[in-house]
């Protein structure tokens, strides 16, 4: 071999090299975190329960990817349990934009690179303590994946007042039927599956 090809070759191999340990870096550090609000008590459709509807959705999601999981849940929880007195409270705080504090907080929420975002639809919206977390933390640079259960709105605009509110792009967003997350864990998992590959994780 000459010098001028072992010259190529050296830099090839290094060049190549660099790029698979880089590349092998990025995976090995690629942190998830699934957050997500839910509530147990009675709830629509599916009467009391112990476990919220979106949990399931949240668990299955960490499940199949690995991820972290923080629960947002309210520093002073006087929600009430009944159903229908409970959509009274939150259709208050929806007019009133509230800003309920939570309880606990992600300490290294900087290492995650991927931010599931789990709520269940309250009015065509989410429950006001999702955007408490929201807005406590920076999601630059981050993806953002919604997620939304619900009785029959879908995920309504949730995903673009997610983006709205972190200022990030987020990816299609997965919406299933509460009373699927709670009752049909094959389901559940199937559609979890369904959406996360299409959205590419
Ligand atoms: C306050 C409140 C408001 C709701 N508003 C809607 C709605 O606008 N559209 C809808 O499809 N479902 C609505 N639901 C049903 C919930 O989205 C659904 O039961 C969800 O799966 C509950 O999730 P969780 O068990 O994780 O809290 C509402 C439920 C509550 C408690």
């Amino acid at each position: 071999m000459n010098k001028f090809l072992s010259a190529v070759f050296i830099f090839l191999a290094v060049f190549i090299g660099f790029n698979v340990t880089a590349q092998g870096g990025t995976m090995a550090n690629k942190k998830a975190l699934v957050v997500y609000f839910s509530r147990t008590g009675e709830q629509y459709s599916v009467g009391n329960i112990t476990k919220g509807n979106t949990a399931f959705v949240a668990e299955e999601i960490a499940a199949q990817t690995g991820a972290d999981l923080f629960e947002i849940k309210l520093k002073n929880d006087t929600y009430p349990a009944a159903y229908k007195a409970l959509t009274e409270v939150a259709l208050r705080e929806k007019k009133e934009k509230a800003r309920p504090e939570i309880a606990g907080g992600v300490t290294n929420f900087a290492d995650y690179e991927t931010v599931f975002i789990g709520t269940p639809n309250w009015w065509a919206d989410m429950p006001m303590a999702v955007y408490t977390f929201l807005e406590s933390y920076d999601f630059t640079g981050k993806t953002v994946a919604p997620f939304v259960t619900h009785e029959g709105s879908g995920a309504s605009s949730i995903p673009s007042k997610i983006q709205k509110t972190t200022g990030t792009d987020v990816t299609d967003a997965l919406a299933i039927a509460g009373h699927t997350a709670q009752n049909d864990r094959a389901e559940t998992k199937k559609q979890v599956s369904i959406w996360l590959k299409k959205t590419g994780f």
